[in-house]
């Protein structure tokens, strides 16, 4: 079995966009970085996650120069409508905000992330095994796995990026002794569809009504992706296509002027329903970065926009982390070199929390809780319409969906 070494500066466990994001950002800066994937390129690019993107974050996919085909490919999405038993308001993100969300499923960052980073000679490992993180709590920190051909290898690096997603093996390496774990669960999930349909509306509809939530979004002319509020436990296969359909028609509203569009379904999953926040981010040489250190309820789509302000926090932080290590300041000691990466935590989780905040609220407007009484349904309609029916109302949800860009934090 050959033994091979590498070094650099930052080792990144984790090849999604919070990892690959970082990757590049960081050689933009003459830092160099080396990424450890367990999964393979392609098993990644399948998994379908959310599809909309904040208006910083597309400003990030253009000016880090990767050629990204999201101005080519995704959708620029205005605005977007909320329903309750069928009666809707559109939230119109541009009169309210200035700012518009484009529809660029995540598939499709990751194929450019890892289309540049591998363009550009960048290392990567996928389909890494026995990987593990040893030494944060070292001046040594370093990288050991298996890569596809069984080779043993180890990257050393000053740094390491855990942005190794939700089931994070990372963090586990922030003693609990200095981490808190905030979590809450859900008493629900989302049943996940894609099907051979064109578009059944211009803009997304997020929809409450006495049989729960539905979410119709759309991936292109011939493609939508649908969502819609389910039991935890649900076999995705027990449904049949037409029960579907039914189920989210009679979400939109059964005589209203929205019929959905039907067509094969090509894809069934159900998505769990979490909130979760790591705080710290960082234990002496290790940072966490997107869902290795968060996760949000998927409601708002939140999920690939933080890992995206954790790596637009995060990058100048270890910029300024090398710089103090390699400048050595005297007498600074770990506590000084380490501020930069404590910053970066506090920078990063403040944006967290909003939208944590934002997640579970638009989670619980749109949401109906299984055991709910008519107060709780009838109180939860009186929000809605507080909300919608006012243009300061109107203006949060649009300011927090599109993605608070004014201060980036
Ligand atoms: C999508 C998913 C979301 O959770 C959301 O809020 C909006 C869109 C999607 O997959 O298209």
């Amino acid at each position: 079995m050959a033994q091979e070494s590498i070094r650099v500066d930052v080792g990144i466990v984790g090849g999604g966009p919070a990892g690959l994001m970082a990757a590049l950002l960081l050689k933009r800066r003459g830092i160099n970085a080396a990424v450890v994937e367990r999964r393979s390129e392609d098993q990644i690019y399948r998994t379908h996650r959310a599809g909309i993107l904040e208006a910083g974050t597309v400003e990030m996919l253009v000016q880090s120069e990767i050629d990204s085909r999201v101005l080519t490919h995704g959708h620029e999405h205005r605005g977007t409508v909320l329903s309750f038993n069928g009666q809707r308001q559109r939230i119109d993100f541009q009169d309210l905000v200035g700012r518009s969300v484009w529809l660029y499923p995540q598939n499709e960052v990751f194929l450019d992330l890892a289309t540049a980073w591998q363009r550009e000679g960048g290392a990567i490992f996928w389909s890494a095994d026995h990987v593990e993180v040893h030494g944060v709590d070292s001046t040594h920190p370093s990288i050991t796995f298996h890569d596809s051909a069984e080779d043993q290898r180890t990257i050393e690096a000053e740094l390491i990026i855990g942005a190794d997603g939700s089931r994070s093996s990372c963090r586990r390496l922030i003693p609990e002794s200095v981490r808190t774990d905030y979590f809450t669960s859900y008493p629900y999930a989302w049943f996940g569809i894609l099907c051979e349909a064109p578009p059944t509306a211009a803009e997304l509809i997020y929809a409450n009504s006495d049989v729960g939530f539905a979410l119709i979004s759309q991936r292109n002319e011939r493609v939508q992706r649908m969502y819609f509020q389910c039991d935890p436990d649900t076999d995705p296969e027990e449904w049949t296509d037409e029960e579907i359909f039914d189920h989210i028609q009679r979400v939109l509203g059964e005589n209203g002027d929205v019929r959905l569009k039907r067509g094969p379904i090509i894809e069934r999953t159900v998505l769990p329903f979490r909130s979760y926040v790591c705080d710290p981010l960082t234990f002496g040489r290790l940072v966490l970065a997107g869902d290795a250190g968060h996760t949000v309820p998927p409601t708002g789509a939140k999920g690939l926009n933080l890992a995206f302000s954790d790596v637009r926090a995060l990058v100048p932080e270890i910029a300024e982390f090398l710089g103090r290590l390699r400048g050595a300041a005297p007498g600074g000691g770990a506590t000084a070199l380490e501020e930069p990466l404590l910053r970066y935590s506090r920078t990063a989780l403040d944006r967290v929390w909003k939208a944590q905040n934002f997640s579970y609220w638009a989670t619980n407007l749109l949401h109906r809780e299984p055991g709910d009484d008519a107060f709780a349904q009838r109180r939860r309609r009186g929000e809605f319409d507080a909300i919608t029916g006012s243009r300061y109302g109107r203006a949060f949800f649009a300011d927090c969906y599109t993605g608070w860009t004014g201060d980036w934090k």
